[in-house]
């Protein structure tokens, strides 16, 4: 019958307070279904009596009887008048269906397609997603002023009620894309309007719509070398071929870019700080691209991902701006701006594809959410988004400047480290014989993360050394993890 070990499985989930909003019945019910389809009761095991069971969980009949007509309405349990209610015998199919549950050791393999193949290969871009001591490119959340924030959000309900809970148009709210229109036209130098902008998720959502509505499988693409692991794996997950070209002091070199001999669809360019190496891209060289551009008749994707924190002056105004022949789409985030679990990213495009690449975007996630979006125009509108970067850029240049003066002094034996004018984090380069794979991998032990350089270049052999990350991390966070540092190069 109904053994020992069976009925405290019951009373363990009667007394859970994750089950806590629901009905005594419904808990008995569900905790009765579970171990019917676990198979420890299997198809024909005899349940207790209703009198029985209520007497041993301490409950009334009836409460039984309303789990019991439950199991049975859901076909889990028969019942017999005069003989009682036994596990019915269409359970006896849900056995290997939970034996397959229960057995990591039976867990397939997943068959994917060669594209799926290609994207789960690669690894993806789950690296340094939290602020460890000195993972790259994240910003400080700390100091947010989310008071101000969780002010606007109320006004947003207070002001659009219902309509702040309704579906945004898949371009975007109108009241934000005015608002970014504004800002990247006054602090980039852009040309843009709202109508030519799309709202969207991230950066990494608008390189995956760039790479499948602007171009096909077995297309070229020239990238950076080094560039962005996360285009380089968006555009290889799209079936792009990247053309690799290689950099100075001045960014990009457009004697190697007007040497390919392969033509290109697009170009994808970090011009206002070059990832990973911080060049800025010369204007020389931007209005080079611009003509290379209109030349192939070829996109630039231009990614503008943390121009916001210059420290040297004004960033050089941005390549979309400069660009007469209309063929950029430049992409800008508030991941490094205001949080990075904003989710809040957008793209400056040519008038003739806002429509094709908004109607790409209603197949991928339709819209992004309202209330975030109207908060954000607030925050803009309100001016809360310049004093906001105003103060972070002083925060952020303090700290650069630590984490400069840490490496020189405790660091120097081992790595150069090359300051950036901008942006949220340091290259080091590694001095000869020592290993990058070994170092990031006690760094990590030791809780520190780095990203190694080595691993964003196409040609070899690579610079090694690392990225080293100083926003998200106050000045004594920093001096541990230097000094962890130290000793683990020492013992290298
Ligand atoms: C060059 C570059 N582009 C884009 C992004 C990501 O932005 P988003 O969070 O909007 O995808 C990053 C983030 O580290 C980045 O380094």
């Amino acid at each position: 019958m109904f053994k020992h070990a069976q009925l405290e499985t019951v009373k363990a989930w009667m007394i859970d307070p994750a089950n806590g909003s629901l009905p005594l019945h419904e808990r008995i019910q569900r905790a009765l279904r579970s171990l019917i389809l676990e198979g420890v009761l299997s198809h024909g095991k005899p349940l207790p009596a209703s009198r029985a069971l209520a007497a041993s969980l301490n409950v009334s009949r009836d409460t039984i009887e309303a789990a019991y007509t439950r199991l049975h309405a859901e076909g889990f349990i028969e019942r017999h008048t005069g003989k009682g209610s036994f596990v019915s015998a269409s359970a006896r199919f849900l056995k290997s269906h939970s034996r397959q549950r229960q057995s990591a050791a039976e867990v397939r393999e997943p068959t994917l397609s060669e594209r799926g193949n290609v994207i789960y290969k690669s690894g993806g871009i789950r690296e340094f997603s939290l602020p460890r001591p000195l993972a790259p490119g994240i910003p400080e959340t700390r100091l947010f002023p989310v008071h101000t924030w969780e002010r606007l959000e109320r006004q947003v309900l207070k002001e659009y009620r219902h309509h702040a809970l309704e579906q945004s148009p898949p371009q975007g709210t109108e009241r934000l894309r005015r608002a970014i229109a504004e800002y990247v036209n006054l602090e980039r130098g852009a040309h843009a309007t709202p109508e030519r902008i799309i709202i969207l998720t991230s950066s990494q959502q608008a390189l995956a719509l760039c790479s499948h509505v602007l171009m096909d499988s077995g297309d070229a693409i020239v990238v950076e070398d080094p560039t962005y692991q996360g285009a380089q794996k968006a555009f290889k997950a799209a079936g792009l071929n990247t053309l690799a070209v290689p950099l100075d002091e001045k960014g990009l070199s457009i004697e190697s870019l007007n040497a390919l001999t392969e033509p290109a669809k697009a170009i994808y360019l970090t011009p206002s700080h070059q990832y990973p190496t911080g060049v800025t891209l010369s204007l020389d060289r931007r209005l080079a691209v611009i003509n290379w551009a209109n030349q192939h008749q070829a996109w630039i994707i231009e990614d503008d991902y943390d121009s916001e924190f210059h420290y040297e002056g004004k960033p050089m105004a941005c390549v979309q701006g400069l660009d007469a022949f209309n063929r950029t789409i430049y992409i800008g985030t508030f991941t490094k701006s205001l949080f990075p679990g904003l989710r809040i990213a957008y793209m400056i495009v040519p008038e003739e594809l806002a429509e094709p690449l908004t109607m790409a975007r209603t197949l991928m996630d339709g819209h992004t959410a309202s209330i975030t979006q109207l908060t954000v125009a607030k925050f803009l509108e309100g001016g809360h988004f310049n004093s906001y970067v105003r103060m972070m850029r002083g925060v952020y240049v303090a700290r650069r400047d630590k984490l400069a003066s840490l490496i020189e002094q405790y660091l120097a034996d081992f790595v150069v480290g090359i300051t950036p004018s901008g942006g949220m984090q340091m290259p080091c380069h590694l001095k000869d014989g020592l290993s990058e794979a070994a170092i990031a991998t006690a760094a990590r032990r030791a809780g520190i993360d780095m990203l190694r350089l080595t691993g964003l270049y196409a040609s070899q052999p690579a610079a090694a050394g690392f990225l080293m990350g100083f926003a998200a991390y106050t000045e004594k966070e920093m001096e541990e993890a230097v000094g962890k540092l130290a000793a683990l190069f020492r013992l290298a």
